[in-house]
């Protein structure tokens, strides 16, 4: 198994979605490590739970900070111990926008209903008093607008006729307890899902001009050009022919900057089989390192390679501006 990804969670409270995730941790095949229990109040029950557990605990009150210099202070303890990742934990601070950028795609949070529907607080009661057959919970990454980051996943919970907010909230917390350590787990192994990659892949090829992606011999392949004219600039490799699991195939500019790639980097770069003499080359996404802007700058040389003389004349004049 991939070392674990380092995980610091932030509290203020009970704590009992981090215990759900220290405990989800304990399981050999769990992808994650907790590293970190941080609080701004030193009195967090869930404190005193993470440190009978053997986890570092860190806590800071805010009182008298101002938000930039309290958001500093844990991100330092959170650097100290080696984190990659943040999950927020019912953490009843608003974040600091330099904090977020800090932490961009790399901060997770829980909140107490199917946002986008009602972010914020008293979230059950609002979903009682609409009249709503099902409330729920959502895990999202961190952005710096309050509960508004992409959703990761979701847990619907239906409402009982004689719910009120505690009745539903504690069944809610049920599903949350489930959903959050799981939905940790697929995001922090997220780069070694064929699935994910492939998005990655598609969603940078398709922003180049005149695109579209046609599935050559099982395999998703992206052209540039008309429907029926168009050329392949790129494939999505998985599996193929016993090489490495998953590779982007990209044209270089001939066969020289191909030996001359693969010379620099024999790990991640390999000439594909049955591509002949033609400059074509294997970019490996399973590395687990993979710098999607430099994957970008190869897709957009390959697109350079292969688009018609009308997309690329206008290029090179746009580039001498
Ligand atoms: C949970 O309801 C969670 O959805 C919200 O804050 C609460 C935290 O509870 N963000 P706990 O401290 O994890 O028990």
């Amino acid at each position: 198994m991939a070392e674990k990804a380092k995980i610091a969670i932030l509290i203020s409270g009970r704590g009992s979605n981090m215990a759900a995730m220290v405990y989800a941790a304990k399981s050999s095949d769990c992808p994650y490590d907790i590293v970190l229990v941080a609080s701004n109040d030193p009195d967090a029950p869930g404190l005193k739970l993470a440190e009978a557990e053997g986890i570092a605990t860190f806590a800071h009150p805010h009182k008298g900070l101002t938000r930039e210099t309290h958001d500093g202070i844990m991100h330092d303890a959170i650097v100290a111990s080696g984190a990659e990742y943040v999950a927020l934990a019912g953490y009843m601070r608003i974040l600091s926008d330099g904090f977020v950028r800090k932490w961009t795609d790399h901060m997770i949070n829980i909140h107490p209903s199917l946002l986008p529907k009602y972010k914020g607080l008293d979230t059950y009661q609002r979903a009682i008093d609409a009249g709503d057959s099902v409330a729920g919970c959502s895990v999202h990454l961190v952005t710096a607008e309050l509960d508004d980051g992409p959703v990761l996943a979701q847990t619907e919970v239906a409402i009982l006729p004689d719910d009120d907010a505690d009745s539903l909230a504690s069944r809610i917390l049920i599903a949350e307890h489930q959903l959050y350590p799981a939905t940790l787990a697929k995001y922090v192994t997220r780069e070694a899902d064929p699935d994910w990659i492939l998005t990655q892949i598609r969603e940078r090829a398709l922003a180049l001009e005149e695109t579209h992606e046609r599935t050559s011999f099982g395999a998703p392949g992206w052209r540039v050009g008309s429907k029926t004219t168009g050329k392949y600039f790129a494939y999505f490799a998985q599996s193929h022919h016993g090489e490495a699991s998953i590779a982007l195939l990209v044209k270089t500019a001939g066969l020289d900057k191909q030996s001359a790639l693969i010379d620099a980097d024999p790990e991640l770069y390999y000439a594909p089989k049955f591509y002949g003499k033609s400059g074509w080359i294997a970019i490996r996404l399973d590395t687990g390192r993979t710098d999607w802007d430099h994957i970008a700058s190869r897709l957009y040389s390959s697109w350079c390679q292969v688009a018609p003389k009308r997309l690329t004349r206008m290029i090179a004049i746009a580039d001498q501006f």
